[in-house]
Order: structure tokens, then sequence, then C-alpha cells
């Protein structure tokens, strides 16, 4: 596998959740993999979950790992061609790029959107560059339209909890304070679709996802509706992604919060949410704190779909 960044890298699903699995019970049997091979995992954001899982899972590997945080410590990069560079920026992406895939073997790359072009921010405008100047193999850590380390941990958390071939799978809006971006949503629907999951979305108007991502999974605007029968409810927010309100909030209404109430309406379901959480804007405490929430085993399950994409990768180069 040369690059990691939609469910069609990853190839037959069902297989890849097997070697997850397999991993997950052996996590040291491939340390010989990685022995002189330098992770490279640069973050223009935050983490917790995916710094520390990524880093763990290339050391389960035997590899060496580098991480950079762009934003601390490092030069202000220019990310566009044709600036006049005499702002605060003193580097370009264009030098930087190959410039670190000199000092690695595999780059992994944290980007969000920026909601500044909606064209760039789907076009993915930093992470082909990554992909196209550094001469290395290149997985996404959460870019501006996708988070399939995620997903695919979000499948194997599923897998390993469902009691039906094909379960009912909420993937619900909540609200948050902040606008925040389509990518968690995005993969996760596109995951849950190549699993032929019973999936459902739920939303209010304006709200609705792109369909290159969601497919054919219907789009129920009453959450109760929504949630009767669910196996699973995964919760998150996200911006508008239908123009002219691309990256905007348009709705506050506390009455989508994930609360113990709303999961009565379910078929027993676990809860999800990919973590960080809002408390009581996405989810109430009592929800995230009952044994049916899954989303420390989620995080966990991190650890485990890095390393087997990974995995993948060293053992194509
Ligand atoms: N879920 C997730 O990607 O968490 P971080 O933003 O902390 O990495």
């Amino acid at each position: 596998m040369k690059q990691f960044i939609n469910v069609n890298d990853i190839g037959d699903i069902r297989a890849a959740v097997a070697e997850a699995l397999e991993v997950k019970a052996n996590r040291f049997a491939y340390k010989h993999l990685g022995e002189n091979k330098t992770l490279l995992m640069i973050f223009f954001n935050s983490s917790l979950r995916t710094r520390l899982s990524t880093q763990k899972a290339a050391m389960n590997l035997g590899m060496n790992v580098i991480v950079l945080d762009v934003n601390q410590g490092a030069w202000k990069l220019e990310t566009e061609r044709g600036v006049i560079m005499d702002g605060d920026k003193p580097e370009h992406l264009l030098e930087a790029i190959p410039v670190m895939g000199c000092y690695c073997d595999v780059i992994g790359v944290r980007s969000f959107a920026r909601f500044e072009n909606k064209a760039d921010d789907y076009e993915e405008r930093i992470l082909n560059q990554f992909i196209r100047y550094s001469g290395r193999p290149v997985f996404a850590m959460e870019t501006a339209t996708v988070h399939p380390l995620q997903s695919f941990a979000d499948l194997i958390t599923i897998e390993e909890h469902k009691t039906k071939a094909r379960p009912k799978v909420v993937l619900t809006w909540a609200p948050h304070p902040r606008a925040l971006p389509q990518a968690v949503p995005n993969s996760f629907a596109q995951w849950m679709n190549a699993a032929d999951y019973e999936l459902v979305i739920t939303h209010p108007h304006g709200y609705e996802l792109n369909p290159a991502f969601t497919g054919n999974a219907p789009i129920v605007y009453d959450q109760d509706e929504a949630l009767r029968g669910a196996d699973f409810v995964y919760a998150k927010n996200w911006s508008a992604y239908a123009d002219p309100n691309y990256g905007k909030i348009l709705c506050t209404d506390r009455s989508w919060t994930i609360t113990t109430e709303k999961m009565a309406l379910t078929d027993n379901a676990y809860f999800m949410h990919c973590l960080p959480v809002r408390r009581n804007m996405i989810v109430s405490d009592d929800v995230i704190e009952s044994p049916r929430s899954l989303v420390i085993p989620e995080a966990a399950n991190r650890e485990i779909s890095a390393e087997v994409v990974i995995k993948r990768i060293l053992e194509s180069l």
C-alpha cells in the first residue's frame, strides 16, 4: 500500500478487519518490518489520540518515529505558489516537503480543513502536495475531508461488538460551539457503506454531507425517528458542507444532544464518538459513562488501525 486516504486504499474491508484482529492479538509480531525505518508524523493541527496511537503503532512495528508540530518550533510555512514571501512565513511547503522526505521512509499528515476555500479543502491541497513532492508513502492522520484511521478503528470496534450481521448504525449530528470540519462524518459514512451496514444519517436541515461519501444512506431529519431500532449511535458535530454556507454553524439546538432518553429509543445501542467530545453538548455525562459507551475501545483500536496501515506500507517498500 503506497497511500492511505480513502476506504478503497485498504482493499478488501473484511480482510482488513481480520488482519486488524490478528494484529491486535499479537501486536509485536511484525517488529522486524520497521527495523531501520523512520516514520515522520507531521501535525498542522492538535492531537491526542492520533499522535499517541500512531506513534505506538509504529513502535510496535520496530520503527523510529519523528514528530513535527508545524506550528510549534518549525518555520511557519507558506502553502500558496506565487506568493511574494515578504510576510511572516519564511519557508515554502514546496521546499519543506521534499526536505522532510529526506529524513524518513513513511509520512503521516494531519492537516484540517481551513474553511477559507471549499475547493482547496475538498481538493486536499496540502495532503496532495505531500503525496506529490515528498517521494514517500503518505497516510492521512485526518485531513481536510477524511479521517480514515478513525473510521477503520470504528469499524473494528463495531465488528467486535455487533450481534447482527448487518447492524443499524446511526450517524447523528450533535451541537457544538465551534465550526468543525466534515472529515470524521465523511469517512465514517464512507466506511460504513463499504462495510454494507444499515447506515442512517440524521441532522438538521442544511447539514447534508457530500454525497460522494454518504452514497445512498438515507437522511432522516427527525433524530428520534432515526434512532429507533439503532444498534450503534455515532454522534459527531460538523459544520455545513453545502454552498453558500460551507463551514458555517447553522444550528445550536441542544435537543440534538444524545441523552439517556434518546438512547432509550434505540435497540439498546452502543454509543460511539471519535473524541475529543464536549460533554453535555454532544452527549450527556450518563450516556458517555454508561456500560454501552464504546468511546474508550474506539480510541484503543486507533493503535490497531494505524498498525495495520503502517504494516501494509512497510510491506510495500
Ligand atoms: N479522534 C482523534 O483523531 O483524536 P485526536 O484529534 O486527539 O487525534
